[in-house]
């Protein structure tokens, strides 16, 4: 899909003019129009729509109907709000729900997987994965008594893509789960679901994936590649806003089956009946544990508008556009100054943020953010990240991030700021 591509300033504004998703960034807020938002893979930027959302979901909701409002649309938002995502993920109706967070909702899904087939005890992941993840299941098997082993392909020599050999080989008839980032947080390695789920389901294994880093910008076919168990997080390229809560997505086909180890109230199949037994919820709605944060579902909901409303095709297609667009401006103006690519250079094996690396990467990404007006986040030990999202980037900040990324190495700005991590990065 390489374009010819030119390397002048002009180049950036003809891309701008080409771009059919261009006005959708008016249906954001862009608080200060100087600064170049490039990490909207860790927090997307705040919807037009979400203000008004708000305020009804406070004062009217809240303020005027208080505990009515159960009834009205609190008690089934995280239904509502999965049925809207679903369509975002390639799922029929009742497959997910929306609730707490993607750590919480792995350890639920992951604890299902491996009920579902006791007799086996292997895990398997990789050396890729968000930590967080890695986390929960060695949480998980601590919690179920050390009988299982978690198997993690990869090393940290290789952190850009996965070991697909190591990943095939190491799925045998004892592997009751595996489980991935469908894209990789560090370098954005895409893998290819369809193909690794058959892989699993061939070995006898469920699979569970993490979308945090592709729902909203990568088209998913969850039903298409009959994946088992998906989580993901909202707040990144679906705008949810800080700390939305999660999705969840259980194939119907495993849903009788399947139960989670945190059986509240929620997903109780008459919670107001107040049985002092549980039985869970007939759908995947057993998987809600207690109270949603409600509030925060009315954002996140409210957030997801304009992403169905450009349509995710159209979405990937500029996506890729752009970070193509970016590794060319990599190439040309930021290899020679001692950087290296941290991404793939596949488009087909790449999300939507680009990872740039670079010995002093700590020190050049805080004079981007506290100098030069640029955000994107680092990740160790020497990734600069820079999230390109089609719903607001422009390709004229991604020439003018890159510009100012030359400025900072090139005047040495760098070298002012102390090694000392700060609490975020
Ligand atoms: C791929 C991935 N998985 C999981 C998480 C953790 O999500 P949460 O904080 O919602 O548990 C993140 C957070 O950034 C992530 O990037």
């Amino acid at each position: 899909m390489r374009l010819n591509f030119l390397p002048d300033q002009d180049f950036a504004g003809r891309l701008d003019r080409d771009d059919p998703l261009a006005n959708f960034h008016s249906q954001f807020i862009i608080a200060h129009p100087g600064l170049i938002y490039l990490d909207g893979n860790s927090l997307g930027r705040l919807p037009v729509g979400t203000i008004k959302r708000m305020q009804e979901a406070v004062e009217h909701e809240w303020g005027h109907e208080l505990v009515r409002s159960w009834g009205d649309n609190w008690w089934e938002a995280p239904i509502r709000v999965g049925e809207k995502i679903a369509s975002l993920i390639g799922a029929a109706s009742g497959q997910v729900v929306v609730t707490d967070n993607v750590s919480i909702d792995l350890f639920k899904l992951a604890a299902a997987s491996l009920s579902l087939q006791p007799e086996k005890t292997k895990i398997v992941t990789d050396a890729l994965n968000f930590p967080s993840d890695l986390y929960i299941l060695q949480g998980l098997v601590r919690t179920l008594g050390n009988r299982h082993q978690i198997v993690r392909i990869g090393s940290p020599d290789n952190d850009i893509t996965p070991d697909l050999d190591a990943l095939a080989a190491s799925i045998d008839a004892d592997t009751a789960l595996v489980t991935l980032s469908h894209v990789v947080f560090k370098s954005g390695y895409l893998y290819d679901m369809a193909a690794i789920t058959e892989l699993a389901h061939k070995g006898g294994a469920l699979v569970l994936w993490d979308l945090s880093h592709s729902a909203g910008v990568v088209p998913i076919a969850l039903d298409e590649c009959q994946v088992d168990f998906a989580v993901g997080c909202t707040y990144k390229y679906l705008n949810g806003g800080p700390g939305a809560p999660a999705f969840l997505y259980v194939r119907r086909e495993l849903q009788k089956q399947s139960l989670s180890p945190i059986t509240g109230w929620w997903g109780q199949k008459t919670p107001f009946a107040f049985d002092l037994e549980y039985v869970p919820a007939p759908g995947v709605a057993r998987f809600l544990s207690g109270t949603q944060p409600i509030l925060s579902l009315q954002a996140m909901d409210a957030g997801l508008d304009s992403t169905t409303m450009a349509g995710i095709k159209n979405i990937r297609q500029k996506s890729v556009l752009m970070t193509e667009y970016m590794i060319f401006l990599y190439d040309t103006y930021l290899a020679p100054l001692g950087f290296s690519l941290g991404s793939p250079r596949n488009p087909d094996r790449r999300g939507s943020h680009v990872s740039i690396r670079h010995s002093e990467g700590y020190h050049i990404n805080r004079s981007l953010i506290e100098e030069m007006n640029v955000i994107p986040d680092f990740r160790e030990p020497d990734n600069i990240r820079f999230g390109l999202v089609p719903l607001y980037t422009s390709f004229m900040e991604i020439w003018e991030a890159i510009r100012r990324v030359r400025a900072v190495v090139e005047e040495k700005r760098y070298q002012k700021y102390p090694s000392n991590r700060q609490i975020v990065t």
